[in-house]
């Protein structure tokens, strides 16, 4: 079963927590997503999709991601799992919180992965989020800026919650 971990950052807040998914993963190949292709996302049976939020940018995702974002629209992902987590500042952009992760969830979806790794939006102070179906998230979202203290705690969380959901 292989495992990716494909990610962008600008400030290298989510490369941090990529890195520590690989940790508490321990099987799992890190992917900076700027040099990413099409084959690199079909070779993973999971794979774990990271990126932070800009409002700024015309589709949320990090710029990282802008050639990957076709690679993964054009990949055929049926068989594989997904799971997602988001990089945001739910205080600075309380109306967009890991907006990121919806872009993210509806390639991967319509690519035609499994989606996994949902996560309850208890414990987080926003108003609107692109990311939320329901009382879930979509993925994991983390907040470095504002809740530096529960980043561990999610991640390790999520992990069990992604092998539990995936079976690997
Ligand atoms: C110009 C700008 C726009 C941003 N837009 C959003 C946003 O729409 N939603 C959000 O949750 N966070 C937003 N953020 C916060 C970043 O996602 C956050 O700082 C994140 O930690 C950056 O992670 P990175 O270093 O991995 O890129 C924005 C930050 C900046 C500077």
């Amino acid at each position: 079963m292989k495992i990716g971990i494909f990610y962008g950052s600008t400030t290298g807040n989510t490369a941090s927590a990529a890195r520590r998914l690989a940790e508490l993963l321990t099987t799992a190949k890190l992917y900076p997503v700027a040099e990413a292709t099409r084959a690199d996302f079909e070779s993973c049976d999971l794979l774990i999709l990271g990126s932070s939020s800009w409002c700024d940018e015309q589709d949320r995702l990090q710029d990282d991601w802008n050639d990957a974002f076709e690679c993964l629209r054009e990949a055929n992902l049926k068989g594989r799992k997904v799971a997602l987590f988001g990089i945001g500042d739910q205080i600075g952009y309380p109306d967009a919180f890991v907006d990121a992760i919806r872009v993210l969830h509806d390639v991967a979806k319509a690519a035609g992965a499994e989606i996994i790794g949902k996560w309850p939006d208890e414990d987080y102070d926003y108003r609107s989020s692109a990311a939320i179906e329901g009382d879930f998230f979509l993925g994991l979202p983390l907040d470095v800026t504002n809740q530096p203290q529960l980043t561990e705690p999610r991640l390790k969380e999520w992990v069990a919650q992604v092998r539990r959901e995936s079976g690997f």
